[in-house]
């Protein structure tokens, strides 16, 4: 079509082309690009192997030989250690794993004077994300022996949490690397539109205990590929593996003005959410907490210019549906390895199982049967099925929650075999016939119970997700296309998985996090989740000529 020159424009001057956006970083983008292959999940090990099982052996040898790790307070270039934190073997809770210095206030104010956004251009930073993934896969056997001492995380479970963290870096430079072109706007004649990104500023990291390495390391890099500087408070449980994380970055060049950690416990994070200097906050943890940081974030003190963003996931009680039509065969495997993989302490975990009425006894049954032979015992040895939780608190809560369980309906199972050692095991428990407003249907338990529950049908077991004010992860067996069609639009939680197991999200495959009060909505390994820590700017310029400057 031919270009007409709209009223007013110079008609000798050819007709303006519209440059495409940032087409300099272009090439930079696609150089990048081309250095980074497409990215793909960091296979996990293959343990069933004589070789492999050896080589962690090894790893682990290597780690018990070493003294307990010493975790500063990491400010710049300066660290300070200290042993107001000890953390231990929930195995073996005599074993020190790491003993770390907590965060004063002094040094909270002190990080966030030194912070300075990550001002390199986005390909540079994606590079060294890379690298400190590579960082990681070079020590990646050592990394996880110490998620399985410090977090009795059992060997597939802290390879798994080495990869992903693998994953989120790799997911997140290339992320880097396209939010820099930023957003493709309508162009018209006479006008050019642009929309880029800038980072928000300061991000404040509060992360929980149980995937030590993979959560805290994923907002962390989230926040530095988009330019930001980020403080680390890691949970006080696993200091030891943030140190670690911490060491992959910084040795990998991320600026030291960049990235500080402050271990300690949850004043540290307290103190952070509430000062002004913070921009983002990027929490996983407790519903109670996250409550409790959503508010203090709305506040607005004197002097404060922005308002905080708050990206918060947390807890569940999460749902797995099991129609009259579905293969027992397949239902009962998986719960299990849902409800129990990890003692039943992933946020995905199952916890309620809504079970057809026609298919209910059957069910409790069969996995009655299945719990009863679980094995728990210390998480270095390949053959337990379920570890000690992570301390004694949690080990007690469980026990109430049993106790609840018996009182109100009846413990349909129990593990048999439970080591009376010191650690803090907690054995495997089903509970059925519970009353519908036991707490032991509502609340997080987090440990290794579940509950089954008789409904009439599919919708009425829609009807009791529905009821609950969380909404992680939910699951459904059923056969008919129907039907799951029906509950995948009834579902109200933010990863539904139809006739499989509901733990185990991958990185750019399942991107991950919940709906209501288990999240606020943003989606970790998935397309949307940098956004979050970048603030849009959008420029329009008149390209109409206004005559010369003389
Ligand atoms: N949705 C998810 O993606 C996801 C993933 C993992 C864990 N979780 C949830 O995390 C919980 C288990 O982890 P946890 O026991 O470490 O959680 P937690 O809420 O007790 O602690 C999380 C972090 O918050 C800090 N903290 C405690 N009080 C604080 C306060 N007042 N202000 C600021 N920070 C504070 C802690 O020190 C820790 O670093 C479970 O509820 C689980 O469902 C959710």
């Amino acid at each position: 079509m031919a270009y007409v020159c709209p009223p007013g424009e110079d008609k000798r001057k050819p007709p303006p082309s519209i440059p495409p956006l940032n087409a300099a970083v272009d090439v930079r983008r696609d150089i990048v690009h081309a250095q980074m292959k497409p990215f793909t999940n960091e296979p996990i090990l293959e343990l069933r192997r004589g070789p492999i099982r050896a080589q962690l052996a090894g790893a682990l040898a290597e780690h018990d030989k070493r003294p307990a790790l010493h975790v500063p307070v990491w400010i710049g270039d300066d660290q300070r250690e200290g042993a107001d934190i000890v953390s231990t073997d929930p195995g073996r809770p005599e074993r020190v794993v790491a003993e770390a210095a907590a965060a004063a206030k002094d040094e909270v104010d002190a990080a966030l004077r030194a912070a300075r956004p990550w001002t390199a251009p986005a390909e540079e930073r994606a590079q060294v994300l890379v690298r400190a993934a590579q960082w990681l896969r070079e020590r990646r056997l050592e990394v996880a022996a110490l998620e399985v001492r410090e977090c009795a995380k059992p060997w597939p479970e802290a390879d798994a949490d080495v990869c992903e963290a693998i994953d989120f870096l790799e997911y997140y430079a290339r992320g880097a690397v396209d939010l820099a072109q930023g957003a493709p706007l309508l162009q018209v004649p006479g006008e050019r539109n642009e929309m880029t990104y800038a980072p928000r500023g300061v991000v404040a990291v509060i992360s929980p205990w149980n995937f030590p390495v993979a959560i805290a390391l994923g907002m962390t890099a989230a926040a530095l590929a988009t330019g930001n500087a980020a403080i680390l408070k890691p949970a006080e449980q696993s200091p030891g593996c943030a140190f670690v994380l911490t060491r992959a970055l910084r040795e990998a060049g991320v600026p030291p003005s960049a990235l500080a950690l402050l271990p300690g416990e949850g004043e540290v994070g307290a103190a952070l959410v509430r000062d002004p200097r913070v921009h983002t906050i990027a929490f996983t943890g407790s519903n109670k907490v996250g409550l409790d940081i959503v508010r203090a974030a709305a506040e607005v003190p004197p002097g404060q210019k922005h308002l905080k963003r708050v990206i918060a996931e947390m807890g569940g009680k999460n749902c797995v549906i099991v129609d009259s039509d579905a293969d027992l065969d397949e239902v009962v495997p998986a719960l299990v390895k849902s409800a129990f993989l990890y003692a039943g302490q992933k946020c995905s975990a199952a916890a309620r199982v809504l079970c057809h009425e026609a298919i209910h006894d059957a069910l409790v049954e069969r996995l009655a049967g299945a719990i009863e032979v679980l094995e728990v015992g210390q998480a270095d040895d390949l053959e337990i099925d379920v570890p000690p939780v992570i301390e004694e608190d949690a080990q007690q809560r469980v026990a109430r929650y049993a106790a609840e369980a018996q009182s109100g309906g009846r413990i349909a199972a129990r593990a048999r075999s439970v080591p009376d050692g010191s650690g803090w095991f907690a054995a495997p428990t089903l509970a059925a016939d519970l009353p519908t407003d036991s707490p032991v249907l509502s609340d997080e338990i987090f440990g290794p119970l579940l509950a089954v529950e008789r409904v009439r049908d599919v919708d009425d077991a829609c009807d009791r997700v529905d009821a609950s004010p969380f909404a992680l992860t939910g699951g459904l067996f059923a056969r008919n296309p129907d039907t799951v069609d029906r509950v995948i639009e009834r579902s109200p939680v933010g990863n539904l998985y139809v006739n499989r197991a509901i733990t185990g999200a991958m990185v750019a495959r399942q991107p991950f996090g919940g709906n209501r009060l288990s999240g606020t909505g943003t989606k970790a390994g998935g397309p949307g989740y940098l956004l979050q820590f970048v603030e849009p700017h959008v420029v329009t310029e008149n390209t109409m000529r206004h005559g010369l400057v003389v």
